[in-house]
Formats: C-alpha cells, structure tokens, sequence
C-alpha cells in the first residue's frame, strides 16, 4: 500500500448535510459532488440511504452523475439499512458501504441496552453481510474517541478478520486532545493484528475546537485517511475541514505526505458549498474566511510589501483566491460575468446566462462594485424562481414619530393578493401584512438573522429565518440590499418549504 497518500474522504454531502438548513436538493447535491470530482477527493460520502427516499434517490443519482471518486453510502449494523445501501449504490462505478456501531461503554449502555460482547457479534455480522455484496466495507466504531483502547482493538480486529477494507476511528464527539487521540491510533497500530492490511481512517469533530488538530495527530501517528468536510461543517460545532487538511499537508511539505487534492480549487468549492447550504463562512475562518489574506495592522502591511513572507505562510493563488479577479460593475458583460462564475463552480450558458445576467445588472445598478460573495448570492436567489408563493411588491412608511406601515402583494399560485397592516417598525409591519394573506398557515418565527457582507451602506444583507410549522422547523434564506425586503423573501422561503398550495 502506497504510504505516503492521505486518502480524503468527503463527508460534506452526509455529516455536513445533517446541520439543520443544510438540507440540499438531488440537483444541488450532484453539483456539489461534481465539484468534489475536480477538486479531487478519493471518497463521496454521498448519504444515509435508509434514512430517507430523499437520501436514497442522491445516493443513486450522485453514482450516476460522479466517475472517478469512490462513492460511499452509511448505513447502521443492520442489515436492512445494508440492503437499501446496496441498492442506492447500484449505478456506482466504485462503491463503498460505511457501516458501523457505537463501541464507547456510554453508547453500549444507553443507546443499545447492550454489552460489550453483543455489540462485538453485531459488528461483525454486519461487516460479513455487507461483504456479501460490495468488496469496499468501511466498518466505523462510533465514539471511539471514548472507548476503552482495549476493547476498541478487539472490534477494530475482528472487524478486519469479517472483512472490512477500511476501519474507521471517530472522535463522535469531539472529545479528544490531540496527543490522546494520537496516542489512541498508536495503541491500535501496536495492538491490532491485520491492521497493516487496511487504510486505518479518522473522522473528528469540532466540539472542543481541536477536528484539525486531532486529525493531524492521528494522521502522524499512521491514519492514512481522513473523513472531513468543505468550509467544515457537520453536526453541531462541526468536522475536520477539507481545506485545513490539505493546506497543512501542502506547506508542511517535510512531512512527505500528499492529497489528491488540487487545491486551487479549494475557493471556488467553499464558496459554492457555502452558497448551496446557505452556510455562511466565518469571516475569520481559516484558508477560506473572507480575512484569510487580509492584513490591516499597519505593521504587517509594512512586512507584506517588502516581503510577502513575512506574514504569509501561503499563496492565496495556492487555494483558488484569485487576486486579479476582475471586479464587476454595471458596465460588465455576459462574459465577464460568465467567467467570474466559472470561477466559482458554476456553468451558465444561453438563456441561463441572459437571465442571471439581467439580475446582475440590476444588483449592479444598487451596488457599485460585485464581488464573489454578491456573486454567489445571486446565484442562490436564481435557484428559487420556482417558488410557489412569491413576492409581487413590497411598500412600507417609518421614520420617527409615525407608525411603520406596510402594503404587500403576494403571487399565490398565479393569482394576485394584497394586504396592508402596521407593526412596531418596518420588517414587523411586512410580515403582518404577509400573514394578513397567509391567514391559514401557522407559522411561528422562531429565529431572525441578519448579516451584512462586506462593509459600506450600499451592501447586500443575508437573512437566515426559522420558522415553526405544526412543530417542525424549517429555514429560509434571502440576500437583498434591502434589510427588509430581505427579511420578507427570507420568510416566504421558509413557507414555500411548508406550504402545498
Ligand atoms: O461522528 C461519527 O461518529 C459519524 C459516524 C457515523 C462515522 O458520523
Ligand atoms: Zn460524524
């Protein structure tokens, strides 16, 4: 086995799309996974086919759409969620199933009601079953980072001997410090017989802040692969980011290990990743935060202009970060704007193009100078021409001393509907004006956000929205430089999500 390559397994379309309003469409999902194709990744974890015919019907269609990484489908010890995997992965030109079971004292206990030995016995039940039909078996030992070292190198073996191809080590919750972490892999390379015939993998979380870290550790002390996620995201704090990963192996050249990764693609996949799961990226994030590159004190732009090494450790060229990226403005063209989106991932072509085009120029027309980030947000509000209710027109009075008024217009389906209603300011009086028309569905808003991008008055603003139906959340998202026009697209993104008719 070749041992100086870090296989990178992405698990963005999986753990990453569990975070609450991530949730991406089979569309959405297969432009992300192609996009995963050109940066380069080994592995796709491309769903949890049982959990959903959401998930099983991306499964299918990713295996279609992807031809050279390993496409990977997660599946409890059970065999049912095996058979249904089998099936999802059925166009996969290499396929992978990732199967596994909680082996920390805490998950055999309270989750399973169970015992060490049990769990053991479906461990490997589960292995030989999935074995019967794909050659690739991954087995995962969930919250490994927990489990007794001992017992974690007598499932980790017996996993090998039933079969598996790769043995998973996941620190579930992000409990582990590095040097334990590393300590734990150590203990298994020393402990586990057959492990030198297998890829021993590692998939942390963020809770404590230490994904990264711990994965480098494990990485040094034998991992060869290493479960991560675009911009890091994943359930609660998150996963190990992609970026990190590769950016670290890249300028820590002396360590002699390589990704597959071409990582002047790592910009344009955050930012489509970002735009997809209406995520916003930290500004401070590392390799693809809006100031990754960005030196203000004064001091440290003394030392950039007279030697770039003085502060930075890489090329911002080296992630994608396009330093020369042609600033758009009103008087751009089709294709100017065509090229711009090509750089982030995205193919506009014919009538496509003229339509993102048009919208384009009237952002530009509000907004000076647009940049990747208005880009994306462009990008993002095309994709919900389609809703089903939407916004004709919005009017609203405030100021001081008066009482905030606003009239609506609603399209329902095709047909027209107006209301007007006051509220304790702008954004309040919309939205009961909007509910004026919506008197039949029950929403309850449960969390507003609002975001400036850049800086400067004339910018465009993000509205994040939950919003509670019959008990259920959902999320909305709009982007408008408008802060309340904004807000009330936010919201009919969320009811568009509830509503049938
Ligand atoms: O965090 C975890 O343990 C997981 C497993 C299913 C691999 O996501
Ligand atoms: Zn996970």
């Amino acid at each position: 086995m070749q041992n100086n390559k870090i296989f990178i397994f992405d698990t963005t379309l999986r753990d990453g799309e569990q975070v609450p309003g991530c949730q991406l469409n089979t569309v959405e999902k297969i432009q992300v996974a192609k996009q995963l194709e050109t940066l380069g990744v080994d592995i796709i974890e491309a769903g949890f086919p049982v959990s959903s015919p959401g998930d099983f019907n991306s499964v299918v269609e990713i295996s279609k759409a992807v031809t050279w990484p390993i496409i990977c489908a997660l599946t409890r010890a059970v065999e049912k969620d095996i058979d249904i995997a089998v099936e999802a992965l059925k166009y996969a030109k290499h396929k992978r199933i990732h199967t596994g079971i909680g082996t920390s004292d805490c998950h055999i206990k309270y989750k399973f009601n169970s015992n060490r030995e049990e769990i053991l016995e479906t461990a490997i039940r589960a292995v030989k079953y999935a074995k019967r039909y794909v050659e690739d078996v991954e087995f995962y030992a969930e919250d490994a980072g927990r489990t007794d070292n001992e017992y974690l190198a007598r499932i980790i073996e017996a996993s090998i001997k039933a079969g598996a191809t790769v043995v998973n080590i996941p620190d579930t919750n992000g409990y582990c410090l590095p040097g334990e972490f590393g300590n734990k892999i150590k203990y298994l390379f020393e402990n586990v017989k057959g492990i030198e015939n297998v890829i021993v993998s590692c998939h942390c979380h963020n809770d404590l802040g230490m994904a990264t870290a711990n994965t480098m550790e494990a990485i040094l002390n034998g991992v060869r692969q290493a479960e991560v996620t675009i911009n890091g995201i994943g359930e609660r704090a998150g996963n190990t980011s992609l970026e990190e990963i590769a950016m670290i192996l890249k300028c820590h050249q002396h360590l002699g290990l390589q990704t597959n990764i071409n990582t002047q693609k790592i910009y344009s996949t955050s930012r489509m990743v970002s735009s997809l799961m209406n995520m916003p990226i930290q500004p401070n994030k590392a390799i693809v935060g809006r100031n990754a590159f960005a030196h203000s004190s004064g001091i440290h732009q003394d030392g950039m202009l007279k030697n770039k090494n003085t502060y930075e450790i890489m090329d911002p060229t080296d992630v994608g970060i396009d330093e020369n990226s042609i600033l758009l403005t009103a008087r751009s063209g089709r294709a100017a704007l065509k090229h711009r989106f090509s750089a982030l991932g995205i193919k506009y072509e014919n009538e496509q193009l003229d339509n993102i085009y048009q919208k384009f120029l009237k952002l530009a027309d509000k907004k000076k100078e647009i940049n990747d980030d208005d880009l994306m947000i462009l990008a993002g509000i095309d994709r919900k021409h389609n809703h089903h209710i939407k916004l004709e027109f919005l009017q609203f009075t405030s100021g001081f001393g008066i009482k905030p008024v606003a009239s609506i217009g609603l399209n329902i389906a095709g047909e027209k509907f107006e209301a007007c209603a006051t509220g304790s300011g702008p954004v309040d009086a919309s939205i009961n004006a909007m509910k004026k028309i919506l008197t039949n569905r029950q929403m309850l808003m449960k969390e507003l956000t609002i975001q400036s991008i850049n800086k400067g008055s004339d910018d465009i603003c993000k509205v994040h929205i939950q919003v509670e139906n019959e008990g259920r959340l959902y999320y909305g998202f709009s982007a408008n430089t408008d802060v309340v026009v904004a807000t009330v697209e936010a919201y009919l993104d969320c009811i568009n999500k509830f509503v049938i008719n």
